[in-house]
């Protein structure tokens, strides 16, 4: 791949030398999940292994102080910038600056909205559209033998963000092809427990009949089943839940029997991150799109798998 605009090539062409450190500017998104949580540890320790010396940022959750961190980045001259977007637009000019000063932009986790695609080197992360594909083709499932419609309620993370985005749409589409789940409402919860919590109160308030939930992520379905005890309601059996992420609290909650599915969403990809960063160094080969393993459990499969759960 040819870092296309940034003035350097991988493979056979190197326009700086591999020697120095290698310095990486991160913009991390927030803190809002376990799963971020996760994911901060995962690229620490991956920058740490591979000898990256690694700017670190947090957000929390602010565009604007994104882009500022991003332009701290460019100011220090390092060999890399990589950042998890707070919402898909609003980028492009601070992409430019990057190009400009010749240093390649890796995405991680989140994607973003551009009409020049080449403002990147590489994207690293889920493919979300299929996460909600998945959480929909096993609610179906689960309801095989009713031949009525199952009254799904969503709870929605951050607004403007890829996996909000993509999770609600491959739900949906899988969801209208049969036309056995019928999406009755959706509220937010900002990735978060007590964001859950609060989506589902305002949920069980406004709507009469929940059969089910499908909740964007693992925080925000702990919260869900928060909710619904204080209201009476035994989660996993009253009203079936699934959510995406596989955090170690969510599959203890599915062995536990208080959600139904879990959609796995790997945070653990700092060793990609940092395989692409040393190839920006070294002139190496660069994948344009990297995605890890995703699988999907239920409270059998997540038994087996717990005992090893990192995050
Ligand atoms: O972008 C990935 C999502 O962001 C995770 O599913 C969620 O837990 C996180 O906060």
């Amino acid at each position: 791949l040819t870092l296309a605009g940034c003035g350097r090539e991988t493979g056979s062409a190197q326009l700086r030398p591999p020697s120095g450190p290698i310095v990486l500017g991160f913009s991390q998104v927030g803190s809002e999940s376990g799963w971020r949580l996760a994911n901060t540890a995962s690229i620490k320790k991956a920058a740490e292994r591979n000898r990256v010396e690694l700017l670190f940022k947090n957000a929390e959750g602010d565009q604007k102080r994104q882009l500022a961190d991003i332009r701290s980045f460019i100011r220090a001259d390092v060999t890399a910038i990589a950042f998890s977007p707070v919402v898909e637009t609003g980028y492009d000019e601070v992409l430019r600056e990057a190009r400009a000063a010749k240093i390649p932009v890796i995405l991680t986790d989140r994607l973003i909205e551009t009409a020049d695609t080449s403002l990147y080197v590489s994207s690293i992360g889920a493919e979300f559209a299929a996460e909600g594909n998945l959480a929909a083709i096993y609610l179906e499932n689960d309801y095989n033998d009713t031949e009525e419609q199952v009254h799904v309620v969503e709870i929605l993370g951050s607004t403007g963000a890829t996996p909000t985005k993509l999770r609600a749409e491959g739900f949906a589409t899988t969801a209208s092809r049969s036309g056995k789940l019928r999406i009755v409402a959706a509220e937010t919860g900002n990735w978060t427990v007590d964001g859950g919590e609060t989506a589902m109160r305002r949920l069980i308030r406004k709507v009469k009949r929940i059969d089910a939930v499908f909740a964007q992520n693992d925080d925000m379905g702990l919260g869900a089943v928060k909710a619904l005890e204080a209201a009476g309601k035994k989660p996993g059996t009253d009203v079936r839940l699934v959510t995406v992420d596989a955090t170690k609290k969510g599959l203890e909650s599915l062995v536990a029997g208080k959600l139904n599915y879990v959609v796995e969403c790997s945070p653990l990809i700092g060793e990609q991150l940092m395989g692409v960063v040393v190839a920006i160094h070294l002139g190496g080969r660069i994948d344009k799109r990297i995605s890890p393993e995703q699988n999907v459990f239920d409270a059998v499969s997540a038994k087996d798998v717990l005992g090893d759960r990192q995050y």
